[in-house]
């Protein structure tokens, strides 16, 4: 058996350009494991690019056997070499306490950093940014939308309406200060409407630094900020330069690999708004994000799960195990792993009750987020919501955690929807299509007005017993498995290309896919 190494080059011989650029994005609702192909891919790489989201994400990735936890540095970050640039690109967001504390963080296990790079044109989230995000969603009753409370709906929204700061700013105490006294009075303006008491509780809380930025008169202590934030910028400014400049001049030079943050299905643009992320996270978003051209990409991975789905925070979810009592349960506010476990102490992968199965699944697939810890919903693995977010383009696909449904009886995978409607809505105006109960849709309206009254329609399978994380080629992989993957890529004629198989969380624990062989 060849080493890794060697598999991997062997594999993207399927590209013919010595210099390339990839993109690697997930196109579900994220956590899809990403961080390990972004990994793997980084090996070959010379540049590697986050180009959206902030410290919402969370990406788990072995290094020498530990497992380590990313928020916004790059995951490539662990093959620190000379030459080989981690980028944080315009389309991020930026809190810089995360970012300064990652890289502390990785300067002690012993990882320099000295080749992180960050676009002086990322945003930064400020203080303020982090009480609207957290009071609005405090506020929200059923409608929240259940963020990560990271501040990052109102960094990106602060930047559109053209009063947000972004790194270069903290190179410039002037300017930083201007700039902050003109957001800050407008943060003023809308938390006026809040309650002064829960305003407070908010920033006197340990994710405002215990209260660092509060004053009782005035709400934002503009000198503390200016304090901290200017310090952050010393610490930060060797790292701070034009990433779109490098990045265009790099295009056919380098090998360059996007790493995607949350999913399609997350997008502002593309997933199931209002319940998004506040970023384009779709493939073309990373690239706008890293300042670069749709044209420019030689290949565009997506990533699903393996035969099921997970989703963290509101919003709808078809095929979600156990339903409206998972979605409660998920999104109280109060479930922990802990909790979960003396609520459902004898949930089985094989239960006959889907909450009871779900509950079995994230405990043995460890579905708990990466950032919140919050437990996240679990569901099987939806083809009408496939084929919209196929549109994308990301279409070399990566599928992981096949290992996770070792041992399941029976696999359901959701084929189409029929569409059921509320009573008292009974038609939806999509455009020009009229939807009436009883329409078969073979592919998702994303709409969360129509997503949330799909039944899905399930083909069920049998499983697998075999253990399959030592498999290392299709060939070798149980019957039963090749035959639900056949039925997924040949049947329903999904316009993609199945490239990698995941059997494990270890690098090595993979299948590269030859081109005939699904
Ligand atoms: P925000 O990004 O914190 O504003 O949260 C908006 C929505 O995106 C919430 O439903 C979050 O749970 C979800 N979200 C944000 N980041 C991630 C991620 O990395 N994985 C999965 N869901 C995420």
């Amino acid at each position: 058996m060849k080493n890794l190494y060697e598999r991997i080059r062997l594999f993207l011989t399927f590209i013919i350009n010595e210099f390339w650029l990839l993109s690697v994005n997930c196109l579900q609702f994220g956590d899809t494991g990403k961080g390990k192909f972004v990994d793997l891919l980084a090996r070959l790489a010379n540049i590697i690019v986050r180009c959206t989201g902030g410290d919402n994400a969370g990406h788990t990735v072995i290094c020498k056997g530990q497992e380590k936890v990313f928020h916004l540095i790059p995951s490539g970050i662990i093959h620190d070499v000379d030459g080989k640039i981690n980028i944080i690109a315009t389309g991020a967001v930026i809190y810089p306490k995360t970012l300064i504390d990652e890289v502390k963080t990785l300067q002690a296990s012993g990882i320099p950093c000295k080749n992180l790079r960050i676009s002086l044109k990322a945003k930064l989230i400020m203080p303020y940014h982090i009480v609207l995000d957290r009071i609005s969603e405090a506020k929200a009753g059923s409608s929240k939308i259940g963020t990560t409370g990271k501040g990052i709906g109102p960094t990106y929204e602060y930047h559109v309406a053209r009063r947000g700061l972004i790194m270069n700013d903290l190179l410039n105490p002037e300017v930083f200060k201007r700039k902050l006294k003109k957001a800050v009075e407008h943060a003023k303006k809308v938390l006026a409407s809040y309650d002064p008491s829960l305003v407070k509780e908010i920033m006197v809380h340990e994710h405002l630094e215990f209260g660092a930025y509060y004053q009782e008169q005035n709400l934002f202590d503009l000198d503390a900020i200016a304090e901290k934030y200017l310090a952050y910028g010393d610490f930060l400014s060797p790292y701070i330069l034009d990433t779109d400049k490098f990045l265009q001049e790099s295009v056919g030079k380098k090998r360059i690999l996007l790493e995607g943050a949350q999913g399609y299905l997350l997008s502002v643009d593309n997933g199931t708004y209002p319940y998004v992320t506040s970023s384009d996270c779709s493939h073309t978003g990373l690239l706008k994000g890293a300042g670069l051209e749709n044209y420019q990409v030689d290949a565009a991975f997506g990533i699903i799960k393996g035969f099921y789905m997970t989703r963290v925070g509101g919003g709808p979810f078809p095929t979600e195990m156990g339903g409206e009592e998972s979605d409660k349960w998920c999104n109280g506010g109060v479930a922990t792993r802990q909790l979960e476990l003396e609520k459902y102490p004898n949930a089985d992968i094989n239960d006959e009750d889907p909450m009871n199965q779900g509950v079995a699944l994230r405990r043995v697939a460890n579905e708990y987020g990466a950032t919140t810890g919050r437990p996240r919903r679990t569901g099987w693995l939806d083809l009408p919501l496939l084929r919209y977010s196929l549109r994308s383009g990301a279409n070399e696909i990566i599928m992981t955690k096949l290992d996770v449904l070792t041992g399941i009886e029976k696999i359901k995978i959701c084929y189409a929807y029929e569409y059921q409607p509320a009573t008292l809505y009974p038609v939806y105006q999509f455009g020009n299509k009229l939807l009436s109960s009883g329409v078969i849709l073979y592919e998702a309206i994303i709409d969360p007005e129509v997503l949330q009254y799909c039944k899905p329609l399930y083909r069920e399978f049998p499983g697998w017993t075999e253990d399959i994380s030592k498999v290392r080629d299709v060939k070798s992989l149980p019957q039963n498995l090749i035959d639900i993957l056949k039925y997924i890529f040949w049947e329903n004629n999904l316009n993609c290309n199945l490239r990698i198989i995941s059997v494990g969380p270890a690098p090595d624990d993979t299948i590269f896919v030859g081109d005939d062989e699904i």
